[in-house]
């Protein structure tokens, strides 16, 4: 699989211009010191509050679903937060409005300073297929700082879930205000259902995009500190 192959940049201009210099400037002085910015700030900022925000509104929103199971099974106690119902919507709430400020501004930014279009295009039906049945086979993309077509869906992908995520949770939590929202669901038990199903996609996605970090750890330590070394295997 190839989600989380690429490591940080250690060569696009693009990657680098994103971080507010010149790309020259910033490949020369890269030369000069061997380290170069990959992740800007305001990325890795949003990114891990995101992290923790998301957490807190699984680990709630399992509490609260098991107060009233839209299926036939039950989340693990351990597995949840909040003790109970009522404690688990106070979480929920409160992680809310972190994750939903947290998210407008890391889509700001995306778009404002030409993140996304950077760093999550071009994307081609046929470059997604492309590199992920290469990856299967074992042979995965390892072109450090240059997300690959999968990388690329996959954030898109998850991007536009979450939406759907806080836009069910929005029809649920205000049925009565956001009737236009929830009957484009299918109702209130309809937006049950999409809020579930986008769950499951977002802790699916993560489930993946952990494995691969795993597989491929240099990438990790540039998501904290931004800068990747230009020398070796350091990422
Ligand atoms: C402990 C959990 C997580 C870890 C360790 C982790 C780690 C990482 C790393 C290392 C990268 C950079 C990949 C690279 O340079 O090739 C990355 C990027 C990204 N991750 Fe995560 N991640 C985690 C959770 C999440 C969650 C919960 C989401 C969203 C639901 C998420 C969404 C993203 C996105 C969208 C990017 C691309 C960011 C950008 O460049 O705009 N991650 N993550």
């Amino acid at each position: 699989m190839a989600i989380a192959a690429a490591g940080p940049d250690l060569s696009s201009p693009e990657r680098v211009s994103k971080n507010g210099g010149d790309a020259m400037d910033a490949n020369t002085e890269a030369q000069m010191t061997g380290v170069k910015n990959v992740h800007p700030l305001a990325v890795r900022m949003t990114h891990w509050i995101n992290v923790f925000a998301m957490f807190i509104m699984v680990t709630s929103g399992w509490r609260i679903y098991n107060a009233s199971p839209l299926f036939d099974f039950k989340f693990p106690r351990d597995l949840t937060i909040g003790g109970w119902l009522g404690g688990a919507l106070q979480w929920h709430f409160a992680a809310m409005w972190i994750l939903v400020i947290n998210g407008l501004i890391y889509v700001a930014y995306g778009i404002v300073t030409r993140h996304f279009k950077a760093n999550f295009l071009p994307l081609t039906p046929r470059s997604v297929w492309h590199e992920f049945t290469n990856a299967l086979r074992g042979r995965i993309k390892h072109e450090l700082g240059v997300y690959n077509a999968v990388q690329r869906a996959a954030y898109i992908g998850v991007i536009g879930v979450i939406v759907l995520l806080v836009l069910s949770g929005i029809a649920i939590w205000k049925p009565v205000q956001f009737q236009g929202l929830a009957a484009l669901m299918g109702g209130f038990d309809g937006a049950r259902w999409v809020h579930f199903i986008a769950m499951a996609m977002v802790v699916l996605f993560v489930a993946v995009h952990v494995a691969m970090v795993a597989l491929v750890p240099r990438t990790l330590l540039p998501m904290f500190t931004g800068r990747a070394s230009t020398t070796g295997h350091g990422g």
